[in-house]
């Protein structure tokens, strides 16, 4: 969703917002634009429908904006079509206040007309320029009085950077449910949705919190909360590598993220076991409270409610306990039955999706303890839970997630297994078995990705199909519904994922001669089974690529037309496995087919809209 980035310093800024939103790039949009504040020109914008590099042109790489201070932004169009009036920055008509925007401004239409009555000429269809007419209209030369009665009158969700041409000293930055954080540098201050724009020039950050808002110079900054109250900041130092966030060689940050598995999965699970035991530092439940829970709720949307579906079938299996997972966009509006003894386990890479934001404070409200499973450290999800745990994955660029879904997934073990040995439901031997193969899945992956040219074949055969069919049991369901998204998203091809029993109960009409279908029949319990279905589906003249463990591969070899196979392990730990020849069949198809991999259409990475 939409990108900000604000510089302010001695600097030409123009550069280095470029810079910035290049670097935000992956969350998803259609339009970009520049505001430049230089004292012998004054405000001037650029913006522009399309991709970055059209603003890049446009600039001359930013060469054609000189000034210090400045706002960049990448706009996901909401509300009014993607075109270059409704790009931000966004200006009001008298031209002395600049807006960048992300969120949704709910009461946009009232607030327009009641401008509207007062005169005042609108340029785009956006919500957003509202916030630059109504600070004009507030604007009696006190900068901050007109910001103050503007976040008045705003309903909705909003991450905003300001710049007024008559305070050009400074910029405000104001933050309610989308995110903004600070970036400090010697002699300069920026602003960004996340470090990720500003970890090139700075690592020393400041999250704003909800209702905050903050007054940046070059020279430094205050933040005040939403009563207007200066509050003191915790500033944090980022430790990641700028090059974490880049190619690093390869042709897609999605490829090189599915390859960054085994690491990711190392620095996740390996320092939480210690001595053959699960331990999670950062969490402190009690036997007599996990005894009496009465529902385990999972909440999450996409691939985390994915990761959901997988760890409920561990979870019911070791904890004895219900677990409902839910989509975080329909939890809060079903009326769900939530107690003081419900446990939500809430799951996100991002940590700022809306949708499991506002699931979350609802169980909160209803009672339920959060315990989440996040990737952005100092993320609001992360914040206003009771506990957290992080995966560590490191940042994930490409849109279609695939290290954050192994991590969140490694994670959901540790909390079974942790959960599991306080209740006494699990057997120290399997216990025992889990852990030591927990410690093997990273060289299995390693494997799995050695052999990724058999799949690159496996998607040489089919990248042309219309249409493609996912089908198991049990887990192996679970992880179909992972596959069959990697591959809509990325591919734009049609799929569904089917239990694998529920075929025959409509959707095997669909089944004709040449019809693809991805069997997944590694969990040993329901091989039998799944070869049942399989014979069902070839006999309608599908064409069959099974995926199981080396040692069902016989079994398999029998019936499919063509056999992809992962590394034997247990059960429960399949879904690590199991995920990523079907990550790698959905990226080699789309790069068959010449997609755009890292940012797929109408797509964005961190989903900050209901
Ligand atoms: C799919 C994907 C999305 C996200 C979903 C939730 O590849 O990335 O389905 O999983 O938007 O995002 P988070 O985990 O950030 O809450």
């Amino acid at each position: 969703m939409c990108g900000i980035v604000g510089f302010i310093g001695k600097e030409e800024a123009a550069p280095i917002l470029l810079d910035g939103l290049s670097r935000l790039e992956y969350r998803g949009y259609d339009s970009a634009g520049l505001a430049v504040y230089g004292e012998d020109n004054g405000v001037r914008v650029v913006k522009t429908k399309g991709r970055l590099q059209a603003l890049f042109d446009l600039t001359q790489g930013g060469a054609t904006l000189h000034g210090a201070v400045g706002l960049g932004h990448t706009r996901w169009a909401t509300h009014g079509e993607p075109s270059d009036v409704n790009s931000h920055p966004h200006v009001s008509e008298r031209g002395r206040f600049v807006v960048v925007h992300n969120g949704i401004i709910e009461n946009y239409a009232e607030l327009r007309e009641f401008l509207q009555r007062k005169g005042v000429r609108f340029a785009s269809q956006t919500d957003s320029e509202v916030v630059a007419q109504l600070l004009e209209y507030h604007y009696r030369e006190d900068f901050l009085e007109a910001v103050r009665k503007t976040l008045g009158q705003l309903r909705g969700a909003y991450a905003l950077g300001i710049l007024c041409a008559d305070a050009p000293d400074k910029l405000v930055a104001v933050r309610k449910d989308s995110p903004l954080v600070l970036g400090h540098g010697d002699d300069f201050q920026m602003l960004a949705s996340d470090v990720t724009a500003v970890i090139k020039y700075t690592r020393e950050v400041t999250y704003l919190d909800n209702g905050e808002l903050a007054i940046i110079t070059a020279q430094g900054f205050q933040v005040y909360d939403s009563y207007f109250q200066p509050v003191e900041k915790e500033r944090h130092h980022v430790d990641w590598e700028i090059s974490a966030a880049e190619k690093g060689g390869y042709e897609h940050f999605m490829a090189k993220e599915i390859m960054e598995q085994p690491e990711a999965f190392r620095k996740t699970v390996f320092p939480r076991i210690r001595d053959g035991r699960v331990v999670l530092d950062d969490l402190c439940f009690d036997r007599d409270y996990l005894g009496k829970l009465d529902k385990i709720y999972i909440i999450a949307c996409g691939s985390s409610y994915h990761v959901g579906m997988v760890a409920k079938y561990n979870f019911e299996r070791l904890l004895r306990k219900p677990v409902e997972v839910a989509l975080a966009s329909e939890f809060r509006y079903s009326e769900p039955i939530v107690t003081k003894s419900t446990l939500a386990l809430v799951i996100s890479q991002s940590g700022e999706t809306i949708d499991t934001l506002t699931a979350m404070r609802e169980a909160k409200r209803l009672g339920a303890r959060v315990l989440s499973i996040v990737n952005v450290v100092g993320s609001s999800i992360a914040r206003e839970s009771d506990d957290v745990l992080y995966t560590w994955a490191g940042p994930e660029i490409a849109v279609a997630t695939t290290k954050a879904y192994s991590t969140q997934m490694a994670l959901t073990y540790l909390i079974a297994l942790y959960f599991a040995d306080l209740m006494q439901t699990i057997s120290r031997e399997e216990y025992s078995e889990v852990v030591s193969e927990l410690l093997l899945v990273p060289t299995k992956l390693e494997q799995i990705l050695a052999q990724r040219d058999s799949v690159q074949y496996f998607a040489s055969l089919y990248f042309n199909q219309p249409s493609i069919f996912f089908i198991g049991r049990n887990i192996d369901y679970a992880i179909g519904l992972e596959g069959s998204l990697k591959l809509k998203e990325i591919s734009y091809i049609h799929s569904e994922a089917y239990a694998a029993g529920e075929l025959k109960h409509g959707t095997i009409s669909l089944i004709e001669p040449g019809t693809l279908v991805v069997a997944l029949a590694s969990y040993g319990p329901l091989f039998e089974k799944m070869m049942s279905n399989i014979v069902e589906v070839k006999s309608r003249g599908a064409d069959v690529v099974g995926l199981t463990v080396e040692s069902r591969v016989e079994g398999i070899h029998r019936i499919a037309d063509h056999v992809m196979e992962v590394p034997d392990t247990h059960p429960m730990l399949l879904p690590s496995l199991d995920v990523v020849p079907l990550q790698l069949f959905a990226y080699y198809i789309a790069l068959q087919r010449g997609c755009d991999i890292d940012k797929p259409r109408n797509l964005a990475k961190s989903v900050t809209v209901e």
